[in-house]
């Protein structure tokens, strides 16, 4: 079941402030850090399997442009290679040479985390979901629309198959920025929750968009979230799920407004803040 909380703690591809993204390891640590479900990405190799990872290349989150096996197959997208070839990266040390968040910087992580980063690999999705069964958990299930992807729904009914087969129906939040996924879930997997994801485009009518696509929740950027929105959203019984806060300050105001979630790549932070510890 999905959390039956005011305000859920989504942890964005995992706590990605803290640990390489869409990782079993992120996920752990979304999990230990207090975090209601965690979020992924879901993108399709060359050979139709479904794996966890956000770009539509493998540059920034892999070792792929530095492995012989790889070299001249630049821009590396993932749909041009078979999952075989895609097992064999390291999906974790880059993320020691980039150190987005500075958490290395502020020694926020230790040698033992950064040593155990190269043995992370790109998760398929059924390793992710498997984990999130086991846990007890929750997770958001983000189908990507790479170009490979557009104008049909093979990755939508992997998907789909995928979060039946596993027998996460009942723990997964669908959610896409591609809305005939959306609708293709809700002829495939009708039980399903779904979340209409929207970039930084004025929506005139959220409301109507999330009614017309049977969709249980809004799923806005916070720049384009007002407490009006959520409150029209909220008026009419759907939920407000805002990407990505990382801020405790905005956490709190977002969660004042009656807002059903926060994806935040700190879940740690955001757990305090819902506790009331920090605001
Ligand atoms: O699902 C919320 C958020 O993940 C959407 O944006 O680009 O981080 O996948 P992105
Ligand atoms: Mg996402």
């Amino acid at each position: 079941m999905l959390p039956n909380v005011s305000t859920m703690n989504i942890a964005h591809r995992g706590a990605q402030g803290v640990c390489p993204e869409n990782t079993l390891l992120a996920a752990g640590m979304g999990l230990a850090y207090g975090a209601h479900m965690w979020e992924l990405d879901v993108s399709m190799t060359k050979d139709g399997v479904l794996v966890v990872i956000h770009d539509d290349t493998l540059e920034r989150t892999t070792n792929a442009a530095q492995l012989p096996a790889f070299a001249g197959r630049a821009p590396w997208r993932v749909c041009d290679f078979t999952y075989d070839e895609l097992k064999t990266l390291d999906a974790g040390s880059w993320y020691v040479q980039t150190d987005p968040f500075g958490q290395i910087a502020a020694g926020a992580v230790d040698d033992d985390d950064i040593a155990s980063y190269k043995e992370l690999r790109i998760p398929t999705l059924r390793e992710a979901l498997e984990f999130t069964r086991d846990a007890g958990w929750c997770v958001n299930v983000e189908i990507k629309d790479h170009a490979h992807l557009i104008g049909h729904n093979v990755i939508a009914e992997a998907t789909l198959d995928c979060i039946r087969d596993t027998d996460m129906v009942e723990s997964v939040l669908l959610s896409s920025f591609q809305y005939r996924y959306l609708e293709q879930a809700g002829i495939m997997l009708p039980e399903i929750p779904l979340g209409v994801l929207v970039y930084d485009e004025p929506v005139a009518d959220p409301v109507a968009l999330v009614r017309s696509l049977k969709a249980q929740a809004y799923h806005p950027w916070r720049k384009n979230v007002t407490e009006e929105v959520v409150d029209r959203l909220r008026d009419a019984g759907f939920g407000v799920n805002v990407y990505t806060v990382n801020d405790a300050a905005e956490m709190a105001e977002l969660a004042s407004w009656g807002v059903t979630g926060l994806f935040t790549d700190f879940p740690l932070l955001c757990w305090g803040v819902l506790q009331g510890e920090l605001f």
